[in-house]
């Protein structure tokens, strides 16, 4: 059960799973239908499987939607890139914990350039990978399928892993958003929220969707 003083529940819509062809529109669409965060993946082929897009496609979007950027990084190495993406419209800036061996110099190099700073885990990633940099996030992504591709399905075996992380923010004292990301719809929504999660990233179960304002709707417990 939702608990009456719970924070909202944030809808963050993955711009992986739009038309690709209507950009523009579908990150407007997100908007007028309720989304918080706009979710961007950004993938190079080399780190994950695949290869999405980069700074110039957000900062053509930048003009055009008031929504936050959530840019999720999914590049190796991340840090010669950074600065582009935040010059193009960035508001957090999410970095893996696998990406190199320097995350905390990662994170302070989004600070630095004035942006919130986020550090997403793999499936395999245990939550010790992020305890020691508990005070320079803003935002965790614990990585509900292994990254690369939308429309996978949600790993329930991640559940303890966040409520493990629930804990461990909770204890932290720190304002920290804890992001689920993968296989998100009404039903591995609730499962993720009751374990902790306040931050939804969905691709498919919103862009696939006939009714976005639906979709983003049913993802959000009925309390929020
Ligand atoms: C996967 C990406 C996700 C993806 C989610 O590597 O990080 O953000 O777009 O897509 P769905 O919701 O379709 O699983
Ligand atoms: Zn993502």
């Amino acid at each position: 059960m939702l608990q009456p003083d719970a924070p909202r529940v944030l809808v963050a819509p993955s711009l992986l799973a739009a038309d690709f062809s209507r950009l523009r529109e579908e990150a407007q669409a997100v908007e007028a239908a309720g989304a918080d965060w706009l979710h961007l993946d950004i993938m190079d082929g080399h780190f994950v499987p695949n290869i999405s897009f980069g700074p110039l496609v957000l900062r053509a979007l930048r003009a055009q939607v008031r929504l936050p950027f959530d840019v999720h990084l999914m590049i190796a190495p991340a840090d010669p890139f950074i600065e582009a993406f935040a010059e193009a419209g960035a508001d957090h800036i999410c970095v893996h914990a696998e990406a190199g061996p320097h995350l905390h110099r990662s994170l302070q190099l989004v600070r630095s350039l004035g942006r919130l700073a986020g550090v997403a885990i793999n499936p395999a990633t245990p939550v010790a990978a992020v305890a020691e940099v508990l005070d320079l996030v803003s935002l965790i992504n614990v990585m509900t399928v292994n990254p690369g591709f939308g429309g996978q399905q949600f790993l329930s075996g991640q559940l303890a892993k966040i409520a493990a992380l629930r804990r461990m923010i909770d204890a932290s004292g720190h304002r920290i958003a804890l992001e689920v990301d993968g296989g998100i719809n009404a039903q591995t929504a609730r499962q993720a929220i009751e374990a902790g999660a306040d931050t939804l990233v969905a691709g498919t179960s919103v862009f696939g969707a006939t009714d976005y304002a639906a979709a983003i709707t049913a993802l959000r417990p009925a309390a929020s």
